[in-house]
C-alpha cells in the first residue's frame, strides 16, 4: 500500500496535490513518499518476529541519500554493490556494522575503503574474488567478514535481464562447488567466515523459487556444518516482486513467514534480507507533462517532458508502469489509445504503449511504481539534465535533488589546447 491516492479529483502525494509540487517544481520530476518507503521498510522489519533478522535495503534501487537516511533512522542496514553507494550510505548517516557488500567486480580500492569502514559483511562471488579479499585485508592488517554467494541454478521465473540464479548468469559460485571453495576461504589469511548468500533475481512474483533456493543452501549449511564451517548468518537476497500490472507477489510478512518456517533448526542464524523494489517502487512516481498531442493515420501519441534517459525500464526491459492523469479529465474531450513517448531520438523511447487516456496538451501524467530503478538508472543522453527529485512528507514537500543544469552537462570535460 502507498500514499499515492485521488482526492477531490487530483492524485496526491501524502497530503499534497501532485498538481501544486508540479507548478512549484517544474516537471519531469520524481516524487518520493516518506510515508510509503517507512511503510514498506517495516513491513519487512516487523514480519520476522521470531527469528533475529536485519533488512539491508539494496541501494541500486534507490540511492538518494534522503531516501537511505529516512531508512537508516529506522534502522535499517544496506547493500551496496559501489564505493559509491558505500559513500552514500555512511553520507546519509547509515551504520557501516550493518552494510552487506555484493557485486561480481569489487576493486582492490573499494575493498580497502569498504573494510576500513568496518562494513558487516563481503558477500563474495568468485574465487578470485576470495584471494584479492585477503590480500587487501593482510596489507591492511585489518580481517574481511565473508560470506559466499551461491549461485543454486534456479528460474526465478522472472525477465532473462534480471535473473540471477541460473548457471548461465555471472552471479555467485555454483552451490555444488562451495564446501570446497569455503574450505579454501578457511585456509586463506585475513578472512573470517561468517554467512552464505543467495539472490536470485529481481521482480519474483511467486514463493516457490525462494524455497527452492533456501533449500539449497540449508543443505549447503548442512555440508558445511558436517565440514567443521560454522555459519552466523543466512542472506536471502532481494527479489520480491511489485504489483505493477496485476501481478500479486506475497506480502512481505508472508514471505519472510515462508521463510522463517523453514528455519526452525537453524535458529542460531541471523537472517538477512536485501529488498530494493518491494520498498521503493511504489513509493514513488514520475510526473511528466503532455507537451504535444500528436496523430499519425490511426496511432495516437502523447509526447511528455520525461524520456527513457530519465526511465529507463519500458524501454530496457519492456517493463509495464501504469501511467495515470494528475487531474482526471471529466469534461468532453475524448478518449484514446495512446503511446506515452517521450522527447528522445529513439523509437524505443517510450513511457507506456497504448493507455486508454483523455489527453490535452499541457495535461500532467504520473508513472506509477517508479521509486525503484527510476532515478538510478537515468542517464544524460541527447544531453538532458537529470530531472528534480522531490520528498513528499504529510504536508510537506521537500527537494532532495536538484534539478540538473544544463552547464553541468559538461562538467569535467575540456576542450583540445
Ligand atoms: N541484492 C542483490 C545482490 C541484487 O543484485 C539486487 C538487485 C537486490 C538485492 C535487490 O533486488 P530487488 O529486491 O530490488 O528485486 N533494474 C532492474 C532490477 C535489477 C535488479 C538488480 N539486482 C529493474 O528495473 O527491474
Amino acid at each position: 500500500m502507498d500514499f499515492f491516492d485521488y482526492k477531490n479529483n487530483q492524485l496526491h502525494a501524502e497530503d499534497i496535490t501532485v498538481k501544486e509540487l508540479a507548478a512549484q517544481y517544474g516537471t519531469p520530476c520524481y516524487i518520493y513518499s516518506r510515508k510509503t518507503f517507512e511503510r514498506h521498510y517495516l513491513a519487512f522489519a516487523q514480519a520476522a518476529t521470531n527469528h533475529k533478522n536485519l533488512v539491508c535495503y539494496a541501494v541500486k534501487a534507490n540511492s538518494n541519500i534522503a531516501v537511505l537516511n529516512v531508512l537508516a533512522r529506522l534502522g535499517s542496514g544496506f547493500d551496496i554493490v559501489s564505493k559509491g553507494e558505500l559513500a552514500r550510505v555512511i553520507t546519509a548517516g547509515g551504520d557501516a556494522s550493518k552494510v552487506v557488500f555484493s557485486g561480481v567486480a569489487k576493486t582492490a580500492d573499494e575493498i580497502a575503503f569498504a573494510l576500513k569502514l568496518g562494513i558487516k559483511c563481503f558477500n563474495v562471488e568468485s574465487v578470485s574474488e576470495l584471494d584479492r579479499i585477503s590480500h587487501v585485508a593482510n596489507e591492511l592488517n585489518l580481517v574481511a567478514p565473508i560470506s559466499i554467494r551461491v549461485n543454486p541454478d534456479i528460474d526465478a521465473k522472472t525477465h532473462p535481464y534480471i535473473s540471477t540464479g541460473l548457471k548461465e548468469n555471472k552471479f555467485g559460485i555454483d552451490i555444488l562447488t562451495a564446501t570446497s571453495v569455503y574450505q579454501y576461504a578457511a585456509s586463506l589469511p585475513g578472512l573470517k567466515i561468517t554467512g552464505v548468500d543467495c539472490h536470485i533475481g529481481s521482480q519474483l512474483t511467486e514463493i516457490k523459487p525462494f524455497l527452492e533456493a533456501l533449500d539449497k543452501v540449508l543443505a549447503l549449511i548442512d555440508d558445511l556444518k558436517a565440514n567443521g564451517i560454522e555459519l552466523s548468518h543466512l542472506d536471502i537476497g532481494g527479489g520480491l516482486g511489485v504489483p505493477y500490472n496485476g501481478e500479486a507477489p506475497p506480502h512481505p510478512s508472508e514471505y519472510v513467514a515462508h521463510i522463517t518456517d523453514r528455519l526452525t533448526d537453524y535458529q542460531h542464524l541471523e537472517l538477512i534480507f536485501e529488498p530494493g523494489r518491494a520498498i521503493a517502487a511504489n513509493a514513488g512516481i514520475l510526473v511528466t507533462k503532455v507537451e504535444f498531442i500528436k496523430q499519425n493515420q490511426d496511432k495516437f501519441f502523447a509526447i511528455v517532458d520525461a524520456g527513457m534517459n530519465d526511465m529507463l525500464r519500458p524501454a530496457l526491459y519492456q517493463a509495464w508502469q501504469n501511467i495515470v492523469p494528475v487531474t482526471p479529465r471529466n469534461d468532453d474531450t475524448p478518449t484514446y489509445n495512446f503511446d506515452i513517448v517521450g522527447p528522445v531520438c529513439e523509437t524505443g523511447d517510450f513511457l507506456g504503449k497504448d493507455r486508454l487516456l483523455a489527453l490535452q496538451q499541457g495535461d500532467l501524467l504520473a508513472q506509477r511504481s517508479a521509486g525503484a530503478y527510476g532515478f538510478t538508472m537515468s542517464s544524460n543522453y541527447n544531453s538532458r539534465p537529470r530531472v528534480a527529485e522531490i520528498m513528499v512528507d504529510g504536508e510537506q514537500s521537500h527537494l532532495i535533488r536538484a534539478r540538473e543544469t544544463v552547464e553541468s552537462l559538461w562538467q569535467g570535460e575540456k576542450i583540445l589546447p
